[in-house]
């Protein structure tokens, strides 16, 4: 199911390429609860079918016992579930001089249409799936692209300093266990997500977003993928709820022009069933740096396995031009589920 590297598939078009992502504009100096209201009443029944009715059993009916239990709103609840366990498998890529984090975001194996050989919820999420520009003084102050109805963050650029992302990192110490914890008010930190809108708001270089990334509490492991915009400047950070536990640098010494992030730590193998990184990286060395641009990374990103069932969106970021672009992408049959 690994086939070769595809070439000349950008700009986007074909079977491949559902269509490009709708751009909105959420105003940073609107008091928070009226920021994302013209988006959401234009999206609304994109947005509504997410909601828990909709969720495979037994997780409905659990979540409505945790809200109840809790006596945190519901739609807090499904939001806390669904998103971060939903939306962050995936694969991201700095590349030195052009900085290029990009991602496919996949969905969880818990409802596979066997008829319609897809995943429903996969599918119910690609309507979903918005570019926002966030302005102050009605200027930029970072761009990103998220789902509808999301505040916070998987993938974003701060025009002209930094790109990033955050990738799910599977461990014990993490996921369901520390959400739960948290909504019981047993565990304190930052939802990832969250982090990754703050780094974006507020930090004002590569090195300070680095350090707030490394060093801020989570809820749970993740990983960061942090693009800057000096020779050099490209890391991924593996995050354990309290410690970076590494930081792998682009070092052009060591002839590591990128560095690439699936969603297994990078020192490991990856799980046999999943092993994107092995393919996009023979991508990656058979496109060459001298060769590396958004087109390239575009047909590397439609090559499969990094294209499966899952694959919701395709974006990519150049961090000296300021610009985001994502597409919303179909994988045709025969395709993997992941
Ligand atoms: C299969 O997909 C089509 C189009 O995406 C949809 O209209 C249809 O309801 C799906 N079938 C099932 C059984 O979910
Ligand atoms: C915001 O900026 C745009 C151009 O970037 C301009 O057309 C518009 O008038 C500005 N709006 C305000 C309220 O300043
Ligand atoms: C890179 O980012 C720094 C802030 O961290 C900024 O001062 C500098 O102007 C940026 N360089 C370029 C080429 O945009
Ligand atoms: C790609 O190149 C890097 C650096 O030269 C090397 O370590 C890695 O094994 C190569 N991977 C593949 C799959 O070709
Ligand atoms: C790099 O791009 C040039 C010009 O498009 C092309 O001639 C060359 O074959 C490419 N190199 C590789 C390794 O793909």
């Amino acid at each position: 199911f690994t086939e070769d590297c595809r070439t000349a598939m950008y700009p986007p078009s074909g079977p491949t390429f559902r269509g490009a992502v709708r751009w909105y504009t959420v105003d940073l100096d609107l008091p928070p609860s009226k920021r994302w209201a013209p988006l959401i009443a234009e999206r609304k029944n994109d947005v509504r079918p997410l909601m828990a009715d909709t969720l495979p059993s037994p997780f409905g009916e659990e979540i409505k016992g945790i809200a109840d239990a809790s006596g945190v709103p519901l739609g807090e609840v499904v939001l806390f579930n669904i998103f971060y366990e939903v939306f962050t498998v995936c694969t991201s890529v700095v590349a030195e001089d052009i900085f290029l984090p990009f991602h496919i975001h996949r969905q969880p194996p818990s409802c596979w249409d066997v008829k319609n050989k897809s995943w429903t919820i996969s599918e119910k999420l690609k309507p979903l799936v918005v570019n926002l520009d966030f302005k102050k003084n009605n200027q930029t102050v970072f761009k990103s692209t998220n789902f509808a109805g999301y505040v916070g963050m998987l993938t974003g650029i701060k025009p002209h300093m930094f790109t990033l992302t955050m990738n799910e990192r599977f461990s014990l110490d993490g996921g369901y266990i520390g959400i739960l914890e948290w909504i019981l008010g047993q565990r304190d930190g930052m939802w990832m997500s969250f982090l990754t809108r703050t780094v974006l708001e507020k930090a004002n270089s590569y090195e300070e977003a680095k350090k707030l990334l490394a060093e801020t509490k989570l809820l749970a492991p993740a990983y960061f993928i942090l693009g800057g915009n000096q020779t050099g400047q490209g890391c991924i950070i593996t995050r354990s709820r309290t410690l970076s536990i590494d930081v792998l640098e682009i070092d052009p010494k060591l002839d590591r022009w990128y560095v690439l992030e699936t969603n297994y730590d990078h020192w490991k193998e990856p799980f046999f069933l999943d092993d994107r990184r092995t393919p996009a990286m023979r991508c990656m060395n058979q496109t060459t740096q001298t060769n590396i641009s958004v087109s390239t990374l575009y047909d590397m990103l439609s090559t499969k396995p990094m294209l499966n069932k899952l694959t919701t969106y395709t974006t990519l970021m150049q961090v000296s031009e300021g610009k985001l672009e994502s597409y919303i992408r179909d994988c045709p049959n025969p395709c993997m589920p992941w």
